[in-house]
């Protein structure tokens, strides 16, 4: 990276600066001043001063080397409306503890018996899907839903539809809340956006409520993440309270379902779009599974499918930008910033930089598979952020994607719909604007 002791960024327009630009279009902003400034441009959104960093190097120092000075940005602050202190929102000691107690759920030992509820939630999914043309995106926001609420709540979900619903209802609300001036506005103005985030979190609250409350009342103890958090206790001997409970469950339930969803939907489209790559699939499906389920220990073979994954998370990155404040002031890149300002760390430019990749704006597994990506900077690929803040569910969301995908594929041809394209509505993730559209065959 070349240190620039002055960066240059847009000047903005007085009161709002730049965030007409960004709200117009948060991902043509990114890459035009990425294109126009380079890899560290500072702006004001607002009267806040930002910086965009998109070095592979500098989002490397930022996420591991200074991750004591910063927290999370105001914008992924303003989530704790919905999703309370969880982990997603929360800062030290609390973070640190939650994380603790959250993390074994999540190791390798515990994943191997998450993977039949992924293969068979997706297997009744596809039951559902009825052929022709249709959006995958909600087949597999309902797939991706069961998978979580099973392994990590232990329940088959029942009425979980409307926590589903509640949570798309806050994504839009949210979206269109941090695209306007509204945003700039004190957090206790109650706008109509944010009166539709509070009930949402009253419906997350509601559905995830019954789950915790009949388990603590089966007095059952199990050992799923539910089970963990419902056992766990304080130096003092205090159990967690209903409020932190809450603010765990529906950040996991949020957090768990959504992006994996669109990282699956994405690599259909992807692979419905190219026949080559599809056949690529179909052959490593018949040398590895013949006709049978894929099972925990087939995912190292399924190397095909793991790619068409990874290219997905890729190309349409479901976290997009990963932002931070600054609690003190550090050097990074050649300049210094100061306590409040705000960094963003865009997955979207990075991941499409034509230094680090070949054919950026292609789909292309193959780059997985060609040791093209051998050499890469670490930070040149971050689709689960990194350092102490990385996703916990990462390895979790490249299993279910894998066994998922190869399910799905098992009975379901998908191939481009008529006049549908692919565009985007990002706000917390990259959610498709008009779902993803795909005609949907029986495979034969
Ligand atoms: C393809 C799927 C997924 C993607 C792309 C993704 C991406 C991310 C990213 C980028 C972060 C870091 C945010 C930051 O640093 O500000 C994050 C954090 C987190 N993710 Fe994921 N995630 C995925 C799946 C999951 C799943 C399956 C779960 C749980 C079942 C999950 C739970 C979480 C939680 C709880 C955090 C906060 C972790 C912490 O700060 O300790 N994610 N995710």
């Amino acid at each position: 990276m070349v240190a620039n002791a002055s960066p240059r960024g847009p000047r903005g327009w007085p009161l709002v600066g730049s965030l007409p630009s960004l709200a117009a279009d948060p991902l043509d902003f990114m890459v035009q001043i990425a294109a126009r400034y380079g890899d560290v441009v500072p702006y004001r959104v607002g009267v806040r001063p930002h910086w965009t960093f998109a070095h592979p190097d500098a989002i490397e120092a930022l996420l591991v080397k200074h991750r004591d000075a910063l927290v999370k940005d105001t914008v992924t602050r303003s989530l704790s409306r919905v999703l309370g202190e969880g982990l997603l929102t929360s800062e030290n000691p609390l973070w640190k503890r939650q994380r603790r107690l959250a993390s074994p759920s999540f190791r390798p030992s515990h994943l191997q018996a998450y993977a039949e509820v992924m293969v068979a939630a997706t297997q009744r999914g596809v039951q559902r899907v009825t052929l022709g043309e249709r959006d995958v995106h909600a087949d597999l926001t309902q797939i991706t839903m069961e998978v979580v609420l099973e392994t990590l709540f232990g329940t088959r979900g029942g009425d979980a539809g409307a926590a589903g619903d509640a949570v798309v209802r806050f994504m839009e609300a949210f979206e269109e809340e941090i695209r306007s001036a509204r945003r700039l506005l004190p957090g206790w103005v109650p706008t109509r956006g944010r009166r539709t985030v509070a009930r949402s979190r009253e419906v997350l609250k509601q559905t995830l409520g019954r789950i915790i409350e009949e388990r603590r009342h089966s007095g059952e103890e199990r050992d799923d993440l539910l089970g963990r958090l419902l056992a766990a206790r304080d130096d003092d001997g205090q159990g967690m309270s209903d409020q932190q409970l809450y603010d765990e469950a529906i950040t996991l339930f949020a957090a768990g379902h959504e992006t994996t969803a669109l990282a699956l939907s994405y690599a259909l489209w992807g692979i419905a779009h190219d026949p080559e790559l599809a056949e690529r699939l179909a052959q490593e499906r018949r040398e590895v599974l013949g006709d049978r389920p894929a099972t925990f220990d087939d995912l190292k073979a399924l190397v095909w499918h793991e790619a068409a994954v990874k290219e997905s998370l890729r190309l349409y990155p479901p976290a997009w930008v990963v932002g931070r404040r600054v609690i003190e002031a550090f050097e990074v890149a050649g300049v210094t910033l100061r306590e409040g300002h705000q960094v963003l760390l865009p997955q979207w430019v990075v991941h499409r930089d034509p230094r680090w990749w070949t054919q950026p704006l292609q789909f292309r597994p193959a780059r997985w598979r060609n040791g093209e990506t051998d050499e890469l900077p670490r930070f040149a690929y971050f689709p689960f952020a990194g350092g102490p803040r990385v996703c916990i569910g990462n390895h979790f969301a490249m299993m279910q994607g894998v066994l998922s995908l190869t399910t799905w594929l098992q009975s379901v041809s998908v191939a481009p719909a008529a006049g549908a394209a692919l565009s985007f509505m990002p706000a917390v993730t990259l959610r498709p604007r008009d779902g993803v559209r795909l005609s949907c065959s029986p495979n034969a």
